[in-house]
């Protein structure tokens, strides 16, 4: 917006010099060129005033704006493909134990699109290359926490898991643990609300900003708040509170902003996911209030106030949406008990898609 207001400053500075130049050369009177002059000045100063408050017109003027089309300047259509799964019954459920609980396996589907991508299951030598050295953050309420199981699950291995699923899964904590072998950190910040989201997000330093930060709240707003709207403030706030962090983070008022995707440019040099909630069976949930309350209906409302909230990158924000909608929809009521908590497959799904963005991101591969 600002460099498109001073391109367009000098342009009407030429405007203002040349034009009655120009018609000094058609013979007109010194008097009417000194008017003409002061005319468009006047005119041109107006109007670059009340451009900003036209958010299309700097849209089709300003040169920055129209170089990298918003739609590609994230992706790298690849990234749009990263949900594309597919689930299948494990090959193995003659297991009774499997088979009771769906064990499900997944993989990418296999189009010619998705292929081109070569989204690839990391394998734990893989992903501990990947994450070697760096601070991971997973922060949110039950799903977050399955997310670091299946996280933990994929570096360390399952045995490992087992040891500590006792501290992980003490209720409501937060969990922490440094994994020598490649000196990656992991925290688990128990935030069942997105406030919560907002307090550790503001405790966080400029310089010790977590190298992925994976994020999610809903459920229990929803089931103990039950409003979209306030949902919806709460996560302007977060937002707000995000912006000092972002390497492009000028002139945002986390309001009404019109430039909001190119404000969030820079924004994938940090690794920001945004856990989305779980696809909900009603049916299914285990008390009468979450049945009540945790509706199909309520879950359209806040998932229209998450895209509002412009904190996603599909709404130029800076987060990219882990699906955790669709990926629990494609397994489906199989893969749940509860009609809340998914089958591993669900998340482990996720863990990849976060991987490979980040392998789409920090351009390690060819795509
Ligand atoms: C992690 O990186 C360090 C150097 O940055 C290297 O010495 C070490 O072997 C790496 N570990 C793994 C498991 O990749
Ligand atoms: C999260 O926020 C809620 C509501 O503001 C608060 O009651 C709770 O103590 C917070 N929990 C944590 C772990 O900070
Ligand atoms: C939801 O919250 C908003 C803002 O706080 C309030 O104006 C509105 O009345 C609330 N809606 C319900 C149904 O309580």
């Amino acid at each position: 917006m600002m460099i498109g207001a001073v391109q367009l400053g000098l342009l009407a500075a030429c405007v203002v010099l040349f034009v009655p130049m120009g018609m000094a050369g058609w013979h007109l009177s010194r008097n009417k060129m000194l008017f003409f002059s002061c005319a468009l000045f006047i005119t041109l100063a107006v109007g670059v005033h009340l451009m900003p408050y036209f958010p299309s017109i700097p849209s089709f003027l300003s040169p920055s704006d129209v170089i990298p089309p918003p739609a590609t300047i994230y992706s790298d259509a690849c990234v749009s493909f990263l949900h594309s799964v597919v689930y299948r019954e494990c090959s193995d459920s003659i297991d009774e134990d499997s088979h009771e609980s769906g064990c499900k396996s997944w993989d990418w589907i296999r189009s010619d699109q998705v292929k081109e991508c070569e989204f690839q299951k990391l394998k734990n030598s893989d992903a501990s290359d990947l994450l070697n050295g760096s601070w991971v953050v997973v922060a949110g309420d039950s799903q977050a926490r399955l997310i670091v199981v299946s996280l933990l699950e994929l570096v360390m291995g399952s045995e490992y898991i087992d040891s500590i699923r006792g501290d992980l899964f003490k209720r409501h904590s937060d969990y922490s643990v440094i994994v020598n072998k490649i000196g990656m950190k992991l925290d688990f910040v128990w935030a069942p609300y997105v406030g919560n989201l907002t307090k550790f997000v503001s405790s966080l330093k400029q310089n010790n900003f977590p190298d992925v930060l994976v994020m999610g709240a809903a459920l229990w707003d929803m089931l103990h708040v039950n409003n979209a709207t306030e949902y919806r403030n709460s996560l302007r706030v977060l937002r707000n509170n995000l912006l000092p962090f972002l390497p492009v983070s000028s002139n945002s008022d986390g309001g009404n902003g019109g430039g909001g995707v190119s404000e969030f440019k820079s924004a994938r040099s940090l690794h920001l996911f945004w856990i989305g909630m779980p696809t909900l069976i009603t049916s299914m949930l285990n008390t009468a209030e979450k049945r009540e309350k945790m509706s199909e209906a309520m879950c359209s409302f806040y998932d229209d106030e998450l895209y509002r909230s412009k904190l996603l990158r599909q709404s130029g924000g800076p987060l990219l949406k882990l699906d955790i909608r669709l990926l629990s929809d494609l397994c489906g009521p199989h893969c749940t008990a509860d009609g809340m908590h998914y089958n591993a497959a669900v998340y482990d799904a996720a863990v990849h898609i976060i991987l490979n963005a980040l392998l789409i991101e920090s351009n390690q591969k060819p795509h």
